[in-house]
């Protein structure tokens, strides 16, 4: 059992296979508190470390400290209000203004399994996988019950968290706050890495040293954002790729989000996660309930590397559904970069066509097939086939490209509408906006109000009828704004808060809804790039597109920031044209193959149009793909060089789970004048078994490869790349 209840104690001990995670309770009072999370330990008799013995004594026994005891005490879900000055977790408004809550220990259960979150993406398992703690607390005074819900992986390492608020008393309350975890370490010598970035730079990661006060990264722009990622990783000073301990927490929501570890007085860190406090309030009346969404907390004891595959193996098991989700995606080739608005059937069929012959398996039709879009200016919200670009129709476009054999995908973008639309102009109140102020417009669109039904229904109906009438077997969801001017229309007096979160359940209710009408359709995910790149998209989408920068050198940061937390099977990456659109750089062709391994792997360039010797090599790179997806998608990932800390050079590989072989990308980056070459040891490989490359026929023991390494192969300047492929032999 992964979890058990320790009465001699008042202990709950929370195991996987390598970590423990401990509760206790305070005894008379019942606040619950954080004990310990790290390394297995095998006995439970560690209360001690809550310092109860040490003053302020408990309030109980001494209510004259009761503030101070507040101030100390490693509360497994803090409160504002009463005494801990720290970042709380929940803060209420009660109908007389009041904003304090504190809260003890009612009930709790333990049982095999774990239950769906209502709306919600979350991780999930069976009962032989994993096992639920609920915790029940109350505010006796406000009649509160706050629910501490706990899952464990026991094989995975991982654990997870939520929290369910039900107002039990008979007036009304607000919430101001509600967080989904917070995580108590001793100590506050520790560094922390957050994932930053920017349109078209997404996910690279800073590393920083964590130091007294609050330091906090966060989205209020109604998605997760392209700046922050909702993800934070506490760990000790110099941890690298093998060593160290990390205290990760990634949240598994798509919106506003807060994260932040804060260096308290007393050299304690406390970390928190959760919905963003800003933008949001949310009123239960009598019997309704809060649900927190889901944060997923993974300690490794060797290093970032640990964390990573722990945070893969997880998604690529217990988040990512649908049947994709084991399987090859078929190689895409997208029309975007291709030629942007500009296309019609004609084109698009001499795309395919051309796709068809070099192996590449699905067409996707991007931006600009409906209403009246010629640029982004207009038409957000008229799902309708524009058919004098599309002459003839979509079925038509469907059919001749699934003649040459290929699958066709289409691009949608469900929350917007442009200013000028058909539906703009018959429900102006659809759109997101307050009254009388001028709402901001971004790329001349504004969002929707995803969180109505009647909207939800509109835009489905529409997307359901194109999908239904031609043989459509991949869907691109893009969302292109964030959310600005919250006001929605529909919401009485008191209640504008609400909008945000009930925008994003609004998104997720569509998208389940999508998934289950067409269960054989590949969705893939995406936000002017990867402004959503996260683990609730993941719940609904197996892929997402990581980024509208396609530079291979570019991607190199990107998909190393991005693979820290999310299996390369979900990062959405194609082979572009150069020079690059976004950087203008030129690279070569093998290169930005060889990149594009690493995730889903496609092509985003007119392929009637690029170099003869371009096209040449499509053949062998989908040959290539065919040949590594299915390591790639399922190995352990390690990155044994990186180039955005050596600026030189990158090197990965993933290694099958058992052992029997392993794929090592090197890209050279800049090349040096007149030095030898590199060595690289290799990960995650039987020590006793012997290993051929393939390319050279060389054979090296596990242990050689491991511990003593191999030379990087020379390539011939910059921005060259190599496979290396070992066999066990
Ligand atoms: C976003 C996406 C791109 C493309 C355009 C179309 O920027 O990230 O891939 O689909 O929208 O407008």
């Amino acid at each position: 059992m992964g979890i058990q209840y320790f009465e001699d104690e008042r202990v709950f001990w929370l195991n996987t296979k390598n970590t423990s995670y401990i509760l206790a309770l305070v005894d008379e009072e019942p606040f619950v508190g954080h004990v310990y999370y790290g390394k297995k330990l095998s006995d439970y008799h560690v209360r001690h470390l809550m310092r109860l013995e040490e003053g302020p004594f408990i309030p109980s026994k001494n209510n004259r400290d009761r503030a101070a005891f507040g101030d100390a005490f490693p509360f497994e879900y803090s409160t504002h209000g009463v005494g801990d000055f720290r970042e709380s977790c929940l803060k209420v408004q009660t109908q007389n203004g009041h904003e304090a809550c504190s809260l003890i220990y009612q009930s709790h259960n333990i049982f095999a399994g774990k239950p769906a979150l209502c709306g919600l993406p979350a991780t999930f398992g069976s009962e032989a996988e994993c096992t639920t703690l609920e915790l029940t607390c109350l505010d006796p005074v406000l009649n509160l019950e706050v629910v501490l819900v706990y899952s464990v992986f026991e094989d995975v390492d991982a654990l997870t968290r939520s929290v369910r608020i039900t107002n039990r008393a008979e007036n009304s309350i607000v919430l101001k706050k509600a967080l989904s975890a917070c995580l108590q370490l001793d100590g506050i010598d520790y560094e922390y890495i957050t994932l930053h970035g920017s349109w078209a730079r997404e996910r690279h990661i800073d590393r920083r040293a964590l130091t007294h006060g609050k330091h906090s990264i966060s989205s209020l722009r109604g998605e997760s954002g392209h700046q922050d990622n909702p993800f934070i990783a506490v760990m000790t000073p110099g941890t690298t790729q093998e060593a160290g301990e990390v205290y990760a927490m990634n949240f598994v929501y798509s919106g506003n989000f807060l994260a932040q570890a804060e260096g308290c007085q007393f050299d304690t860190t406390r970390i928190v996660m959760g919905i963003h406090p800003e933008n949001f309030s949310w009123t239960l009346e009598k019997g309704e309930q809060f649900i927190c969404p889901e944060v997923v907390m993974v300690y490794s004891d060797a290093g970032l590397g640990k964390m990573t595959r722990t945070f893969h193996d997880l998604y690529r098991s217990h988040l990512i559904r649908g049947e994709y989700r084991d399987k090859k995606r078929p190689i895409l080739i997208n029309n975007w970069e291709a030629t942007y608005f500009n296309f019609n059937t004609e084109k698009l069929l001499s795309i395919a066509e051309e796709a068809s012959k070099l192996g590449i398996e699905m067409l996707v039709m991007d931006d600009g097939w409906f209403g009246h879009r010629e640029d982004d200016n207009t038409s957000l919200g008229d799902w309708t086939v524009n058919e004098d670009k599309l002459s003839g129709g979509l079925k038509a476009l469907v059919d001749g490209v699934n003649a040459l054999g290929m699958k066709f995908g289409i691009w949608f973008e469900p929350e917007m509408i442009s200013p000028d639309s058909d539906l703009y102009r018959k429900h102006p109140d659809w759109a997101i906006q307050i009254p009388d102020r001028l709402a901001s417009r971004c790329r001349n669109q504004y969002v929707l109000d995803i969180s109505r039904k009647e909207v939800r229904d509109c835009i489905y109906e529409q997307i359901k009828t194109v999908l239904s009438s031609a043989n459509i077997e991949y869907v691109k969801w893009d969302m292109n704004r964030p959310l600005t001017d919250l006001g929605s229309f529909a919401y009485p007096a008191g209640r504008q808060g609400e909008l945000s979160h009930r925008y994003m359940l609004g998104v997720y209710e569509m998208q389940e809804r999508l998934i289950n009408d067409f269960p054989h359709l590949l969705l893939e995910n995406c936000s002017g790039g990867g402004g959503r790149f996260d683990a609730g998209m993941l719940y609904y989408s197996p892929q997402i597109w990581c980024s509208d920068d396609t530079d291979a050198i570019e991607r190199l940061s990107i998909q190393e920031g991005t693979s820290i937390v999310y299996p390369l099977c979900s990062m959405g990456a194609h082979v572009s044209d150069c020079p690059n659109h976004t950087v203008g750089r030129t690279t070569p062709f093998q290169t930005r193959g060889e990149v594009a391994l690493a995730g889903t792997f496609g092509y985003e360039l007119d392929v009637t149009r690029i170099p003869q010797q371009d096209r040449d090599m499509i053949p062998a790179q989908v040959a290539m793909y065919h040949k590594y997806n299915d390591l790639v998608r399922t190995g352990d990932y390690y990155r044994l060089a990186s180039y955005s800390e050596n600026h030189a050079y990158d090197c990965t590989e993933v290694a099958a789970k058992d052992g029997s072989e392993a794929l090592v990308t090197y890209v050279e980056v800049i090349r040096r004048a007149n030095f030898k070459t590199r060595r690289i040891r290799l990960r995650g490989l039987d020590p006793n078994a012997v290993y051929e490359n393939e390319e050279t026929k060389v054979r090296y023991t596990g242990d050689v490869l491991m511990y003593a390494g191999v030379q990087a192969p020379e390539t011939w300047g910059d921005f060259t790349s190599k496979l290396m492929h070992f066999v066990r032999v």
